[in-house]
């Protein structure tokens, strides 16, 4: 069976097509992949959500505040799937996977035979379990009807408290304040962002919030939300304190969505657990995206990043490797981005919370113009740019190599990156 053939498998006889269960960026992209490569059998793209498979960074940013319309937020346009020959069903929950009969069900009680089956599952926002968490004016974001709603809260004067200052929260609170409501922040731990970006990088944006004009508090104990009516109208604290609300936002974390595998007994822990080339522990289903913690050869451990980058290219590993391409190996190293106010960055690499001995500027942090660098014994695991340009190639080097660098040539802008 070549790479321009549907499979199979399963034991019909007939011709099974490769089935995608998730259609946002990592399934379209998956699909996309797979037409690149050659493959001319059957794709069967299937999502839950009624949209066609978009983007989500803009709905914490330009699409929140409104600056990015609706038709610039999704991965193709919508001819693009009839031109490609692929079959995407929208509104389609699917229910359970059968990884011995090679077969999916469908929510509506359907069923799909497949040869190859990839998840893009993705991730839901965990909840908020506090007593009135469930009451309207209570938000979460994850999907465009979600920064619909949101946006409709950032007027001017509005009261909008987030809870979480991790990615989300921040976003939103920058895009509340540019909206001109009045933000404050409950964050559990001592600073934002604190677990991905320590202490020293994490205080860069606590004082980006705070020269905003937000309110930040950390050690925040959310004990409950407030109301009346139904509707949501403050948010108690464990001091006995109350931060009254129009809206709030809550931005605390996901969970990866590994129900389906879980069910069809797959190994899942922290994800979908995979090789390295994202291959899960059932013959010919794969995995890729949030969902998926995939072995990574160059840190020699599995890890599961949740950022659009990975989504974007690990599709193309899963898409090769279910085609029998035995070379297609996962091992990229991680990149994100944020926008928020006029501080743009990204960060490339990869450090376990607490798992680097030193940080290193290059530039003045004051400034938000920098670059940070986290080390381990002498080698750079990360590194971030923020409001600086076009580094992040011989920092994503530097990072590759694990080559042990100076900490005062690290330092000196005046010394090319690529020759540390
Ligand atoms: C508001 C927001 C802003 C972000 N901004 C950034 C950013 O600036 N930079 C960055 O690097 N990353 C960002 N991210 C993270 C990035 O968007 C995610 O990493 C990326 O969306 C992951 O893509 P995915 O395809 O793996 O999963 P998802 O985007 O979660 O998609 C999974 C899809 O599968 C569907 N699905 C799940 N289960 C089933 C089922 N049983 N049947 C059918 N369909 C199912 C879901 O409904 C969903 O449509 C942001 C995320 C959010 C929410
Ligand atoms: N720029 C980006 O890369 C970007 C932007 C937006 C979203 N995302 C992705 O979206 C997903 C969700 O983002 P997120 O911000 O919700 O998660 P996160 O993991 O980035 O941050 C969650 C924050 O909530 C805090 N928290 C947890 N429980 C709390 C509680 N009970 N009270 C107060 N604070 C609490 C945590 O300490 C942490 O700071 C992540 O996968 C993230 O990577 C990425």
């Amino acid at each position: 069976m070549g790479t321009g053939t549907a499979g199979t498998a399963g034991g019909g006889g007939r011709e099974l097509p490769i089935v995608i269960v998730g259609a946002s960026l990592g399934g379209a992209k998956a699909a996309e992949a797979l037409r690149e490569a050659g493959y001319d059998g059957g794709i069967v793209l299937i999502g839950d959500e009624h949209e066609r498979p978009y983007e989500r960074p803009p709905l914490s940013k330009g699409y929140l505040l409104g600056k990015t319309p609706r038709e610039k937020i999704h991965v193709h346009p919508p001819q693009w799937y009839a031109e490609h020959d692929v079959t995407l069903r929208l509104g389609t929950a699917v229910a359970a996977i059968d990884p011995a009969a090679h077969t999916v069900t469908l929510a509506d009680d359907g069923r799909i035979g497949y040869h190859k089956l990839l998840l893009t599952t993705g991730s839901v926002p965990r909840r908020l379990p506090v007593p009135g968490a469930d009451q309207d004016g209570v938000l979460y974001l994850r999907r465009v009807e979600d920064s619909d709603r949101i946006r409709a809260a950032l007027r001017p004067g509005a009261r909008l408290v987030v809870i979480g200052a991790g990615w989300i929260g921040l976003e939103v609170a920058a895009a509340g304040r540019a909206a001109g409501a009045e933000v404050t922040v409950l964050e559990a731990a001592e600073l934002p962002l604190l677990r991905v970006l320590g202490r020293e990088v994490a205080q860069v944006f606590a004082d980006l919030h705070r020269d905003h004009g937000v309110d930040l508090r950390f050690g925040a104990q959310v004990t409950e939300l407030t109301g009346s009516g139904g509707t949501v109208d403050g948010v108690r604290l464990g001091d006995g304190s109350t931060v009254a609300a129009d809206a709030v936002v809550v931005g605390i974390g996901i969970s990866p969505a590994t129900g389906l595998a879980e069910a069809a007994g797959l190994e899942v822990d922290n994800g979908v657990k995979t090789d390295q080339h994202l291959r899960t522990s059932a013959p010919d289903v794969h995995a890729a995206g949030d969902v998926a913690n995939a072995f990574h050869p160059l840190f020699n451990r599995h890890i599961r990043v949740e950022h659009w980058a990975n989504a974007v290219n690990q599709p193309q590993t899963a898409a090769r490797a279910m085609l029998g391409q035995p070379d297609a190996v996962y091992d990229r190293v991680p990149y994100f981005f944020t926008d928020q106010y006029d501080l743009g960055m990204e960060y490339v690499g990869y450090v376990e919370p607490g798992g680097y001995d030193r940080v290193v500027f290059r530039g003045d942090p004051a400034t938000r113009e920098f670059l940070a660098f986290w080390l381990k014994d002498g080698r750079v695991l990360a590194g971030m740019n923020v409001n600086v340009w076009d580094v992040t190639d011989p920092v994503r080097e530097l990072v590759r190599s694990g080559r042990t660098v100076d900490p005062k040539a690290l330092a000196d802008p005046g010394a090319p990156l690529g020759e540390l």
